[in-house]
């Protein structure tokens, strides 16, 4: 695409919690590494009624409250908010979008962010239309939800698309920011060891677990309607599936990796009403604990009666060539034990183990890539416990770990977004997930949930605190497996 640099970055839910959390520090962190362009302004917009001076204030607040100790310095900090100017908007009033636009010079290149409730998608973007900040200078990035199923999430799209082109719309997917899942490419593809053993031949099951202690926190209202599936397994997940198994890219270029990622999504077996008894298990959460105190239920917490999971277990079959009959077991939850996001792979057992008849087990090799908290890469192996093996040889199960935080322990651990704020600001779309993989994600989710409701399924509760209910346990077992824990 056409190098534009962008003068203005305009947010929309500047006030927000992501924006607090997230954005802004992101935004400070590329300001104190001098990355992004001298003469950047961000613009902040949201319904309530701020001036400038109030919006800098309450991002000197955020940055101190989000900001790791170690990396916060308050003369920055006071230097970045000078970038910072608000304009009040609320998106039915075509007034306000006068106001903006008298704020922004897009010729000199614009790149937006919607992080708004998705029904404001559309009324923005007519309002930029009308107001001409959507020209050829100006890229789009849209914060998820991207709807809630395949229909509403293609109205969004066509809404964007009436603006904005593909290759000036940026949807986010924050895991795509992350380090260790872009450096699963690298691990992939850099190393000629992984490729000639990653498929069905060698590999024996792939698990994906994205586990949180937190709960509903404060978003009840987006979270109610969206559930676990939605939330995280249409996005999250299912991005983390298709670079686990997609085909090499011929380059490391943005069309080519979302081809590739594209593939991936479109193979993912269907589930129907008659295999999604054994491929699916949802839970809610009840009364238990978090963090080691006592936690109260979903429906506690949210204040009425809810049928939403807040965890949900899966088998996933991947039909093609390289991944026939290797079963993808995801699972991913609220209130459980830890906060822990892996990719675990196991490898098939040696064809014949010489140590068998002495009683000792060669186990499956298995692959562990650790996102969080923790960026780590270990392998565990099989060795030969110390000593004069006069009882036998006996073996034991060790990691080579990759030690990625050592190796690299000179480089600041950034947030998911500043790479991705980056690369709208720069114009570089690899990290952003592009309409089709959007819709092959939406598509398999909307067959998952169909199922779900066709074979009249229930939510089944578990403890805070606990693994998910226990017909997720059922769920690995079934097949003679084991979740990693
Ligand atoms: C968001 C979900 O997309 O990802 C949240 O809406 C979830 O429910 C969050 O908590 C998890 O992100 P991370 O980066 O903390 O794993």
């Amino acid at each position: 695409m056409t190098a534009i640099t962008v003068s203005t970055l305009l947010l929309f839910g500047a006030t927000g919690d992501l924006s607090h959390r997230m954005l802004l520090p992101s935004l400070y962190g590329l300001h104190v590494d001098e990355l992004l362009p001298a003469d950047l302004k961000i613009l902040g917009t949201a319904r309530s009624e701020l001036d400038d001076a109030a919006f800098q204030q309450s991002g000197l607040e955020a940055l101190a409250q989000y900001v790791p100790k170690d990396f916060y310095d308050e003369a920055k900090a006071k230097e970045f908010v000078k970038r910072l100017g608000y304009v009040t908007l609320d998106a039915t009033q075509d007034e306000h979008f006068d106001e903006l636009s008298k704020r922004i010079d897009a010729s000199k290149g614009l790149a937006i962010f919607l992080s708004t409730a998705p029904s404001l998608f559309e009324p923005i973007i007519e309002g930029l239309k009308r107001v001409g900040l959507t020209g050829e200078t100006v890229r789009m990035a849209l914060e998820k939800p991207l709807g809630s199923d395949l229909a509403s999430s293609r109205e969004i799209n066509d809404a964007v698309a009436s603006a904005f082109p593909e290759e000036r719309t940026f949807r986010i997917d924050h895991y795509l920011g992350k380090e260790t899942v872009q450096n699963l490419l690298a691990l992939r593809f850099a190393n000629s060891i992984f490729e000639p053993v990653w498929n069905a031949a060698h590999i024996d099951h792939v698990q994906i677990t994205v586990a949180e202690t937190v709960g509903l926190e404060s978003r009840a209202g987006y979270y109610d309607g969206a559930g676990a599936l939605r939330d995280m397994v249409q996005n999250h997940i299912l991005q983390l599936v298709a670079l686990v198994a997609m085909e090499p890219p011929a380059d490391f270029d943005a069309t080519e990796i979302r081809d590739e990622k594209v593939k991936v999504l479109r193979s993912l077996r269907p589930m129907t009403k008659e295999t999604v008894g054994k491929s699916l298990v949802l839970g809610q959460y009840g009364k238990g604990m978090a963090d080691g105190e006592k936690a109260a239920s979903y429906v506690e917490e949210l204040g009425k009666p809810s049928s939403t999971e807040t965890f949900a277990a899966l088998k996933l079959n991947i039909d093609n060539w390289r991944w026939a009959d290797v079963p993808f077991y995801i699972r991913t939850g609220k209130r459980l034990p830890e906060r822990t996001t892996e990719i675990y792979i196991q490898f098939k057992c040696v064809p014949h183990s010489m140590f068998a008849k002495m009683g000792a087990v060669a186990k499956p090799n298995k692959l562990l890539i650790s996102i969080q908290p923790d960026e780590t890469i270990s392998m565990m192996v099989m060795a030969k416990t110390p000593g004069l093996d006069r009882d036998g040889i006996r073996l034991r199960e060790v990691p080579l770990d990759l030690g990625l935080a050592n190796a690299f322990a000179d480089t600041r651990k950034r947030i998911a977004y500043e790479r991705l704020l980056l690369d709208l600001i720069e114009g570089r779309q690899m990290l952003f997930v592009r309409r089709d993989e959007v819709e092959a994600q939406w598509t398999w989710v909307d067959g998952v949930r169909a199922a779900f409701n066709a074979a009249a399924m229930d939510v089944a509760t578990y403890a805070a605190g606990t693994w998910g209910p226990s017909a997720s346990i059922a769920l690995t077992e079934r097949d003679g497996r084991q979740w990693h824990d």
